[in-house]
Parts: C-alpha cells; structure tokens; sequence
C-alpha cells in the first residue's frame, strides 16, 4: 500500500492552539506521557514548550506533521540522543483524529527515522510505548521495530502503574526494507 505524502517542518508558535486543542482530548493524549492533571497543559505551558523544542533547548528534535495540502496534524520527536552510542528515542502522535489510521503515522515515522539515521548519524532509534496501546505496537511492527523487552511499571497513568515495551528498530533494518 502506498504510504500517505506528509511533510515534517519545524516547530512554529502558530502551532501552539492545535497542540493545546489536541492535548485536550482524552483518546488523545491517554498514551501520551503527559501529567494526569486535566487539562495536561495550560496555553502558556504549551507556548512554553514549543518555544523551547523550536530554540532546542530542551534536547528535543521534534518536527510538526503536515499533510501535502498543509494541514497541520501532529508532531514527531527525537529526543535522549545519546551521541556515544548513536541512539534516541522517537515519540509520535497524530493530534487531529481524523488522520487516524490512514497511514499518516507510518508515513511520518519513515521520514524522521531516515532524518535521525542520515543526519544525526545514529545506528539504532528505540521507542517506549505502553503495553495495552495495542494501534500503536501494530504500527511500530509494521515500519519495522522489534521488541527489546518490558520496562516493568514504567508509567504511572491514573494513579495505576503500567508496563512499557521497550521496541527498536537499527539502521541497517531500516535500510533494508
Ligand atoms: C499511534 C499513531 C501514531 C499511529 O498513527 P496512525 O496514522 O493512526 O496509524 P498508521 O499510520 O500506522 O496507519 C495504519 C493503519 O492505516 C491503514 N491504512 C490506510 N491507508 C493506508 C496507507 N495508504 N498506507 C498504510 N496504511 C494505511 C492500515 O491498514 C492500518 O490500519 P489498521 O490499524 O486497521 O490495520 C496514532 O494512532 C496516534 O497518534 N495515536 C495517539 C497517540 C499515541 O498513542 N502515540 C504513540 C505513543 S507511544
């Protein structure tokens, strides 16, 4: 199946009313690894934070999604670069549900994958997802990720502790596809 045309560019401060408005929806952000406060983010936090990854002073590399006509509708990251050993770790999440599975998250995967492995030079791009956000797992699998293990209690979500697979994919795997 032919993957959906996206564009990543950078981070703008018009993004920031999307990202707030995504950010308050529940199906949303249940997996994202945001404090279990409501709203998770006030304007001005999220002003806050856009700032920062757009001055990349919070060793973020993250990128907003775009579809072919422009629309605006998610960000991808690579963050924890680990220069030494050539590895980040990648988080993704397509903001406007109505891109939901039409490929848009596997097209945006693919683009900062080949980004982090040809411009940061990096050998392996890892990836900590909870165990139950079974959509996601599916998607990671299909671009290629592999599972690493589980990271026991990882991510205290509602009051409950949960588990994380830890999941990669290397650069040679991904070149080979
Ligand atoms: C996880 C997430 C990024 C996946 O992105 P997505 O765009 O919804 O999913 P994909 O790109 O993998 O789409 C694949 C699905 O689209 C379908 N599809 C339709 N057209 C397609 C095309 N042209 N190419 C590929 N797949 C296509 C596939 O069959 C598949 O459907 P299925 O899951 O029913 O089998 C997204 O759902 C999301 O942002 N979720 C909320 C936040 C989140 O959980 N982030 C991850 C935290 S670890």
């Amino acid at each position: 199946m032919e993957l959906p045309y996206v564009v990543l560019r950078e981070l703008t401060l018009t993004d920031v009313e999307d990202r707030y408005k995504w950010c308050l929806d529940k199906e949303v952000i249940r997996y994202l690894n945001m404090p279990s406060k409501y709203p998770p983010f006030s304007r001005k936090e999220t002003e806050d934070w856009i700032a920062a990854c757009m001055n990349k002073t919070n060793g973020y590399h993250q990128k907003s999604i775009t579809t072919k006509e422009g629309n605006h509708i998610g960000w991808v990251d690579l963050k924890n670069v680990d220069k030494l050993n050539k590895h980040a770790e990648l988080g993704i999440a397509i903001g406007d549900k109505t891109y939901w599975g039409r490929g848009y998250g596997l097209s945006a995967m693919k683009e900062i994958l080949r980004w982090g492995f040809d411009q940061l030079d990096l050998n392996k791009i890892w990836l900590r997802v909870e165990v139950d956000n079974v959509k996601a797992i599916a998607s990671y699998k299909r671009i290629g990720y592999v599972e690493e293990g589980i990271l026991r209690q990882d991510r205290l979500r509602d009051g409950e502790f949960v588990d994380r697979l830890r999941m990669s994919v290397l650069r040679s795997e991904f070149f080979d596809k």
